[in-house]
């Protein structure tokens, strides 16, 4: 077991984490990590593939995970979201925004479609999250959201303005809650990836898995 990674399964085997954008890429080695060390989950995607992720997540790591199907850029799936988790662990003790993606294009050829697209991804999926959690957290004086930005908002990487529009507004968000929601416990952390591409992730498993690590070790501090 890496230094990062939660010390053991008695640790996290009462947690319970909601994982957006779970079904595939790193919100699905999100889930993983946590999965091993135990914790219970609730993924949530867009896609219908997030059923089988929570299946498989479950059987191979003996731990109890369901799933909500759902555009999480809309207020009432965020709540429903928030519902299920309720309704079947009783508790959220850690929420991961990852739900995202850009669409990256030169400025000049977004339209208002893709603008609005990429809003909506980044920054609405994780506003309504937070807005639908955040009582449960306060409520029971203990949360952990970990909301999942980009370097490319520090670097100013070409072609990304108006994806660093809507990730900006994560870690705006991200340093704002925190402020407001440190009395109730509820600890929140702005990740900043650098980019990892599908087929960079396969040739560089071990330093991606390590970064993965980073995140899901921090829910537990
Ligand atoms: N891959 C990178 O290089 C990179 C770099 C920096 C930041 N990030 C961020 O990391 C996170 C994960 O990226 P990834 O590369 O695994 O992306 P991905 O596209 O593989 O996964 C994103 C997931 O979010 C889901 N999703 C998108 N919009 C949604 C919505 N409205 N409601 C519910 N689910 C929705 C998608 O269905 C998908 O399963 C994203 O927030 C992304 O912006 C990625």
């Amino acid at each position: 077991m890496g230094k990062n990674r939660p010390a053991d399964r008695a640790q996290s085997a009462d947690k319970v984490a909601i994982v957006t954008g779970g079904a595939n890429g790193i919100g699905k080695e999100i889930c993983i990590r946590l999965a091993e060390a135990g914790t219970c989950l609730l993924i949530a995607d867009v896609q219908e593939q997030v059923q089988e992720t929570a299946e498989s997540v479950a059987a191979q790591f003996e731990v109890a995970s369901d799933f909500y199907m759902g555009d999480l850029s809309r207020e009432e799936h965020g709540l429903a979201m928030m519902e299920r988790a309720i309704a079947r662990f009783g508790k959220i003790d850690v929420l991961v925004n990852n739900a995202g993606g850009g669409v990256i294009l030169p400025f000049l050829e977004h339209t208002s479609e893709t603008l609005k697209t990429t809003i909506d991804r980044n920054l609405w999926t994780t506003i309504w999250a937070c807005h639908a959690v955040l009582p449960h957290m306060v409520g029971q004086n203990f949360g952990r959201i970990i909301n999942i930005g980009a370097d490319s908002v520090r670097t100013g990487l070409y072609n990304h303005a108006a994806y660093n529009a809507a990730k900006g507004g994560v870690h705006a968000l991200t340093t704002g809650l925190a402020r407001e929601f440190v009395d109730s416990l509820v600890h929140q952390e702005s990740i900043y990836l650098i980019i990892f591409q599908n087929s960079v992730i396969k040739k560089c498993r071990s330093v991606f898995l390590r970064k993965i690590d980073h995140f899901t070790n921090q829910i537990w501090i």
